[in-house]
């Protein structure tokens, strides 16, 4: 593969075909690290409306920074992994007293919450560095591109033994755009199943591609999954709903359908058939919530608010 043909055929194409979103338009180094704190773990789409209010809350690192933690956590509320949100509120108080910004990429792995891919996506998209982002788009892509058949026990694996091979491909002349245009095409055209190989800007320097067995690429084994059940309470009173938000742990401050019901009251019975059944899959474990509706007593309605 002649390298300078690779990187110009991808970069022509994201020229004509990057999607227009919020963060591309009027780029800082605030709406970079902003969106990809956001992107990482999520995709774009559910990230949009996300972004346009977090900008209109928290228009730049201080405001972020002055925020109370609870307005963070609520801005960041249904986008989940809470962890990030803090992280980024953390990072933004460290913001205030930059001078000037780092700009390495060691030195940006040392904030709060950036690893070595948001460390990559804003060195190189904000600040001109050519480091490259090995996220799972890139991983599919490159092993397609080099029909790379190496079994990988998962998807951490494959991406730090990627890393190399998406290094020594950079463009050094546009690295945030090339980064930018790696990823796009994994989401948009390289798909997981079903690729869009016949409009693909490189398919001429694809090897699975041109032999038709894309398929084959990337080989992750992936973990076996874990499976944990939940209980939930619904507990209505009027237009109320009891919500409860824990003290502690990953997910303190953030609102949820209480698992236990307050100790000392007095409750219908709830039915012994759920209300409704909600699944979700957290990392590697995909959680079934049965979720009981329980109507208050009148010794609990007299303690909560009337609306
Ligand atoms: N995925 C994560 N960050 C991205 C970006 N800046 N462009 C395209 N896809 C992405």
């Amino acid at each position: 593969m002649k390298l300078s043909d690779f990187q110009d055929c991808l970069l022509l194409w994201y020229d004509r075909n990057q999607r227009d979103l919020p963060w591309r338009r009027e780029p800082s180094l605030y709406k970079t690290v902003v969106s990809e704190f956001m992107l990482q773990q999520t995709r774009v789409s559910t990230v949009l409306p996300y972004f346009e209010n977090w900008l209109t809350e928290f228009k730049d690192f201080k405001s972020l920074a002055h925020a109370p933690e609870s307005k963070v956590l609520k801005a960041w509320e249904g986008l989940g992994y809470y962890s990030r949100a803090r992280n980024l509120h953390k990072l933004a108080k460290v913001a205030e007293s930059w001078q000037t910004p780092p700009t390495s990429l060691k030195q940006w792995t040392k904030l709060p919450g950036v690893g070595p891919y948001i460390a990559a996506a804003v060195t190189s998209i904000s600040l001109g560095r050519a480091e490259a982002v090995c996220d799972g788009n890139v991983v599919r892509v490159l092993s397609r591109i080099l029909a790379i058949s190496e079994n990988f026990k998962d998807g951490a694996t494959a991406q730090k033994k990627l890393r190399p091979i998406a290094q020594s491909l950079i463009s050094t002349n546009r690295p945030g755009d090339y980064n930018q245009a790696i990823m796009e095409l994994g989401a948009t055209v390289c798909h997981r199943s079903s690729p869009l190989c016949s409009v693909c800007p490189i398919l001429t320097h694809c090897k699975s591609g041109v032999s038709e067995d894309w398929a084959r690429y990337p080989a992750i084994m992936g973990k076996p999954k874990n499976s944990a059940n939940l209980f939930r309470y619904w507990v209505e009173n009027k237009n109320h709903l009891l919500l409860h938000a824990s003290e502690d742990g990953r997910l303190k401050g953030i609102f949820e359908l209480p698992e236990k019901l307050p100790a000392g009251e007095v409750f219908q019975k709830a039915s012994t058939s759920p209300f409704a059944i909600r699944k979700r899959t957290i990392g590697n474990t995909e959680y079934t919530e049965r979720i009981f509706r329980i109507m208050l007593n009148c010794k609990m309605r007299a303690s909560l608010p009337e609306g």
